[in-house]
């Protein structure tokens, strides 16, 4: 089979959502095939692109060969709830030199409550973390993002964060990583083959209480409970190691009904479960508010109720972000009619508050103003 590239959904909402224009900076924090870094990169943008497959970032390469030469697009495979830490990475030797002197301002940063390794190690001096008193070893390392678009100290952060969370069609249909049940595959579902737990760990390792809990929280699988109970029953005969083998126990208890097989809900349960698919959002979006430039702009499309409303809540309740959308803009008829994985895409873009300011904000010596989050707006 020729494999296409995934077709980006609500590709004009999102560019207008961003509102992309010539010389702006970008991240496209789900690069996937790059459709949208594509769009982006057509409008004059220049783009940080990440995922977490080693497989996207490849054949994106492939994809964008040029722009990365010129200098229009980086890209990097990593979890996006490492935002700042990749930031932070290439960023101007005069900020770094700023924490070079003041270790300590790193430790405010953590993320969600939850410290990062840098922040661990900032008790320490940041020479031990191979980072010169001037900053120059991490720049060095990270030449190539050091000058990522044409970034000067006194810049301010990025324009536009996209998030299009989820699958990339080539992902699920030419991994081999068992994302679908259409083919028989190793039941793995790891998006980042380093990940330690498969899918096939949880389905024979978890008990028949935290399958349930699983299914229910992360699937809203009808008749979870005999769902759960079958998984149990069948692994005692034999482990469950393939996708057709799961498909086949829900089967035996969720009869087909309409067009949506039996099976969908679980393996999207399970499959968000190994990728802390909802962890990974929480964690990122407080990042990705505090690297926005004044009144950048913040898009996420979710798949998932459970996203939809972690969103939705946070964007509600942060003060550094406006809404701009209250409902989720969603595809039209003519749209899903071409690309039918567009149906349940939502769409809400945020933005940063005027005067923010990522760059700015590392210069100041005033400590961040805490709003709950872990991380907060220079006054
Ligand atoms: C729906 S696809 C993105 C498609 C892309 N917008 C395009 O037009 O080609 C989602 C991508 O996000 C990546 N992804 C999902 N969760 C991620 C995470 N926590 N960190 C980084 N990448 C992630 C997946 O590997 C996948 O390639």
């Amino acid at each position: 089979m020729i494999y296409k590239y995934h077709q980006p959904v609500l590709l004009d909402e999102v560019m207008a959502g961003l509102k992309v224009r010539a010389g702006g900076r970008y991240i496209d924090a789900t690069v996937g095939d790059g459709g949208h870094t594509a769009e982006i990169l057509k409008k004059g943008g220049i783009v940080l692109g990440l995922d977490r497959d080693e497989m996207a970032i490849e054949r994106t390469r492939q994809r964008f060969e040029t722009e990365i030469e010129k200098g229009k697009l980086t890209l990097m495979k990593s979890n996006f709830d490492k935002l700042n830490e990749i930031v932070a990475s290439f960023a101007p030797v005069s900020s770094l030199a700023k924490f070079a002197r003041s270790p300590a301002r790193l430790a405010t940063r953590s993320v969600a409550g939850r410290p990062s390794p840098i922040a661990i190690a900032s008790g320490k001096p940041l020479a031990a973390l191979g980072v010169a008193s001037d900053g120059s070893s991490l720049t060095r390392k990270f030449a190539n993002f050091a000058n990522f678009g044409g970034a000067k100290p006194t810049d301010k952060g990025f324009d536009g964060i996209l998030f299009d969370l989820g699958m990339s069609s080539g992902q699920i249909e030419e991994s081999g990583r068992g994302f679908s049940f259409q083919k028989d595959e190793p039941l793995d579902m790891r998006m980042d083959p380093e990940l330690a737990v498969t899918a096939a760990d949880l389905v024979n390792g978890l008990g028949k209480k935290e399958l349930f809990e699983l299914f229910v929280k992360l699937g809203q699988v009808e008749r979870a409970k005999a769902v759960a109970e079958a998984i149990v029953r069948g692994r005692r005969e034999k482990p469950i190691k393939t996708t057709a083998e799961l498909a086949g126990l829900v089967e035996k208890v969720l009869p087909r009904k309409g067009r949506l097989h039996p099976a969908t809900k679980v393996f999207m349960a399970l499959r968000m479960a190994v990728n802390d698919e909802l962890g990974s959002l929480e964690r990122a979006l407080p990042q990705a508010t505090e690297l926005l430039a004044s009144e950048g702009r913040l898009a996420v499309i979710s798949f998932h109720e459970g996203e939809d409303r972690i969103v939705k809540r946070f964007f509600r309740e942060n003060c550094q972000l406006e809404e701009i959308n209250r409902k989720p803009i969603q595809a039209g008829a003519d749209e899903v009619n071409v690309n039918p994985r567009a149906r349940s895409a939502k769409l809400r873009i945020a933005e940063g508050a005027p005067n923010q300011s990522y760059f700015a904000s590392w210069s100041t010596s005033t400590p961040a103003k805490s709003d709950g989050t872990g991380f907060g707006r220079n006054s």
